[in-house]
């Protein structure tokens, strides 16, 4: 694979699975396990701007996940919140931008005032763009944009995919171009699920803890060999 035959999937979103199972194998509290995947997440963040990777999409926490027991739930959004505020030197080293994919309504205000700011900062860098998912839900975010298309005046009538697509959370970040889930279950859950129409999806047994960049490397190298179609005949 050298560098000019190698094809770069502009957006790669990853559902970070198996924190908790990474954590029991361990006798340890499943928090531990976010804590290791937050580690994880940093890596993998750092090797895809180094890769030219354009768009990364991270699934944070789901909007099923607040019935986690409260514990969790609390940490996960500690987790979030803290590392937003201490991240912004090493986003700005590399010129990420962050943003935010979700429902930010019931996200606590602590969080929201740091995911807010993280943006705010970040929103001039012209490097990668880190997405963050938090409070998301693939048919919660399709509900929210018919919401949004209705309540700036648009004709019902009218919708139509270009209109919808472009109320989404970020209109500005194009679809999915691979997906990744991690932890050996082999389904969506709700992830991105309008932008992963024509995803190339890359399955890993492997606990997102336990993610490196060689696993990285294996999904792209899964992704340049995927003859990609989008339904037509290739030519
Ligand atoms: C799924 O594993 C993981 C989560 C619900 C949380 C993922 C969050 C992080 C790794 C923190 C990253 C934060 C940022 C800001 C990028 P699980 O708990 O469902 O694992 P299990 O299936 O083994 O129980």
């Amino acid at each position: 694979m050298t560098p000019e035959t190698s094809i770069i999937p502009r957006h790669v979103g990853i559902i970070m699975d198996g924190n908790g199972r990474w954590a029991k194998k361990r006798g340890q509290p499943r928090t531990s396990g976010h804590r290791e995947g937050l580690e994880t997440a940093k890596r993998i963040v750092a090797h895809a701007s180094d890769v030219g990777i354009s768009f990364l999409s991270l699934y944070a926490f789901s909007t099923e996940n607040w019935r986690r027991a409260e514990e969790e739930v609390n940490f996960l959004m500690g987790l979030i919140k803290t590392h937003l505020r201490k991240q912004y030197d090493f986003y700005k080293e590399r010129g990420i931008r962050v943003t935010h994919s979700g429902d930010l309504e019931r996200i606590p205000q602590g969080v929201r005032d740091e995911i807010l700011l993280a943006e705010e900062d970040t929103r001039s860098f012209d490097g990668m763009t880190v997405n963050i998912l938090v409070n998301y839900g693939g048919r919660d975010e399709i509900v929210r944009a018919a919401s949004r298309y209705l309540a700036d005046g648009g004709d019902p009538h009218s919708l139509d995919e270009d209109a919808l697509a472009s109320n989404l959370d970020h209109p500005e970040i194009p679809d999915l171009d691979l997906m990744i889930r991690t932890g050996g279950e082999i389904r969506l859950s709700n992830f991105l699920i309008w932008q992963a129409a024509y995803a190339e999806l890359f399955f890993s047994d492997v606990f997102w803890p336990d993610w490196d960049v060689d696993h990285f490397d294996e999904a792209l190298k899964y992704f340049e060999q995927r003859q990609r179609r989008f339904g037509g005949i290739p030519g």
